[in-house]
């Protein structure tokens, strides 16, 4: 009788490598990248250790590093100077994320500008589109806005455009407003199933967007929903998303394995702010083996069925694996 022994495939490095069903590529992650319109507002995220906010310039010169280690896809975030009820600062066609993204491209014409598209970094209340007069977020109204805003990023050259609002029928209106406008190469990848989460905290104290009232479970997604989320990505694949992504990751794994196995479109992850938090104030104390921590967590999302991963440690592993 023989015995079967799969430890053998294990015994060494060579091995296991070659025997390694998945493998965690730089060119499949993406660096947020957070940039501030007043040089003031720059400097290191307390929440956030080892991520910082950007001058605009600051942020080219970060872009540049980047892409030397390999990784040649970025997410801008904008942090503007001003807000008020209604977001005029998002769609300034010399906003900050407007001109980030002529720059980065102007310095980097090959890097990949992603741009997040939400109204809640320039509302005075915090919230991701247009509040009613009963102070509910008014989806349809907040459509036009969002609209307007992608022009201003595709006249800037961004590449993709990534709504994060979770507003009904966003993909639709940005594809058709994209289109109509001359953009047809401009590609969107949508936040489809991004649930309400603590786990966006640290972010919110990085871009000053809490909401000042209320929270975003009106139209984020609920935690216990699974079905829900397939449903949401199956409406922004036929609305005519190229991309579709979950949010948060290491919670919603479920999520990213049941979207790969139902849907052919690539799938993106987002290992938020508060996982990053997690794991960086464990590390700092000594408490997990960093490099392993942060290895064994991207590839976690790689076997999940990712394709694409955004996460605030792709800088550290491309030092490490570039
Ligand atoms: C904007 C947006 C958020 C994140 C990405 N886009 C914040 C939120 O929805 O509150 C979270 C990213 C992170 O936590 O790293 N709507």
């Amino acid at each position: 009788m023989i015995v079967l022994r799969p430890r053998r495939l294990r015994r060494n490095q060579v091995m296991r490598e070659l025997v390694a069903e998945h493998r965690v590529g730089v060119e499949h992650l993406v660096q947020p990248l957070f940039v501030v319109e007043r040089d003031e507002d720059a400097g290191p995220i307390e929440s956030m250790p080892g991520i910082s906010r950007y001058s605009l310039s600051a942020a080219v010169n970060e872009a540049r590093e980047l892409f030397a280690l390999g990784i040649k896809s970025v997410l801008l975030f904008g942090i503007p100077a001003s807000k008020d009820a209604v977001a005029s600062s998002s769609y300034d066609k010399n906003g900050i994320v407007q001109r980030t993204i002529a720059a980065i491209k102007s310095a980097l014409p090959e890097m990949l500008v992603m741009a997040d598209l939400c109204a809640c970094e320039y509302t005075d209340h915090g919230h991701c589109g247009l509040l009613d007069s009963e102070g509910e977020v008014d989806n349809d109204a907040t459509l036009e806005l969002l609209c307007r805003i992608a022009l201003t990023y595709a006249d800037a050259g961004a590449d993709v455009i990534a709504p994060s609002d979770m507003m009904d029928g966003r993909v639709k209106a940005i594809r058709c407003a994209l289109d109509a406008h001359g953009s047809t190469s401009v590609a969107i990848m949508a936040y489809s199933a991004k649930y309400a989460s603590a786990f966006y905290g640290p972010f919110r104290d990085a871009a000053g967007s809490a909401p000042q009232q209320g929270d975003r479970r009106g139209y984020q997604m609920d935690a216990p929903n699974a079905r829900e989320a397939l449903r949401e990505i199956a409406l922004d694949i036929a609305e005519g998303a190229d991309i579709v992504m979950v949010k948060p990751g290491l919670p919603y794994l479920d999520i990213v394995r049941a979207a790969r196995d139902r849907f052919d479109v690539p799938i993106a992850v987002y290992n938020v702010s508060g996982e990053y938090a997690m794991l960086q104030a464990a590390i700092s104390n000594g408490w997990l083996d960093g490099d392993r921590a942060i290895d064994e967590t991207l590839t976690s999302f790689v076997r999940a069925g990712a394709d694409i991963v955004i996460t605030y440690f792709a800088k550290t592993y491309a030092q490490r694996h570039g």
